[in-house]
């Protein structure tokens, strides 16, 4: 399926995974519509990227999904993709957790994301076409020790795609789920030491290889689904 002439919006489009995959889309002729805080970052894409429209913001505001949806119709008349991608980790021991840090996680990775896919599916629904994708993780299938709060967010993350997929089967409305193991973006910079070494995993993946995968699932054709993509680094263990 040809994806020139599309309409993506997608969250934490400043950098990492969701910038990739902006650019790998717009590589295609995909039009744009990118959000993040960082507003001079996004006027930097928007400058760069051709048909690219920006809005900065905290994505737990709680008008962003429609802030969004607006602006694509504004700016492009549709929106055919939609990417909840923004996301952000905490994680530690018992006895450092800072619960506070937990608490906006969850803000970030569970309720900003379930608003923007809720709202984004209601539009899709009546429109009676779209793709709604979320990032997940490798950690949305599995946990492992100092970092239940983030898997929850994520394992939370499948559940939510599981559930929409069978909602809206027949309706035209795809759902994937992104699933990606160690990426080498800006998500772990406060950690102390770097997880591709806590890990054992000298090359983690590159956010290019993951928007790859997120290409690979919006360019099937309307009757194909990829429900769920694990993109893994080679010598990751799972
Ligand atoms: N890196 C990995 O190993 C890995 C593995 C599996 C899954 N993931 C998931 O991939 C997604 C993208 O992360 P990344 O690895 O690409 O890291 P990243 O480069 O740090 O990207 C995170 C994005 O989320 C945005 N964001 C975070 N908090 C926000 C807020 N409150 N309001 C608005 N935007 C916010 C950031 O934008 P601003 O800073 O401009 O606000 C940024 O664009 C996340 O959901 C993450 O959980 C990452």
């Amino acid at each position: 399926m040809t994806l020139a002439g599309k309409v993506a919006v997608i969250t934490g489009g400043t950098s990492g995974i969701g910038l990739a995959t902006a650019e790998a889309l717009s590589a295609r002729g995909v039009k744009l519509v990118l959000h993040g805080r960082r507003r001079e970052v996004l006027e930097q894409h928007a400058a760069r990227l051709p048909d690219c429209a920006v809005l900065a913001g905290d994505v737990t505001d709680h008008d962003t999904p429609n802030r969004l949806i607006a602006l694509a119709m504004e700016r492009f008349g549709r929106m055919d993709i939609a990417y909840a991608n923004a996301g952000l980790i905490h994680a530690a021991p018992v006895e450092s957790i800072d619960l506070d840090a937990l608490s906006e996680m969850i803000r970030v990775n569970v309720d900003a994301a379930f608003r923007f896919a809720y709202t984004t599916a209601k539009h899709f629904k009546a429109a009676g076409s779209g793709h709604l994708l979320m990032t997940g993780s490798v950690f949305g299938t599995k946990v492992r020790p100092n970092a239940g709060g983030y898997a929850a967010t994520k394992y939370a993350v499948e559940a939510l795609c599981e559930a929409l997929r069978m909602e809206l089967a027949g309706s035209g409305v795809r759902v994937s789920v992104v699933e990606p193991g160690l990426v080498r973006t800006d998500l772990h910079r406060d950690h102390a030491v770097r997880p591709e070494v806590v890990q054992n995993i000298p090359q983690p993946l590159l956010p290019e290889d993951v928007a790859r995968a997120v290409v690979f699932a919006v360019e099937q054709p309307a009757h194909v689904l990829v429900p769920r993509i694990m993109v893994l680094p080679s010598v990751q263990p799972v």
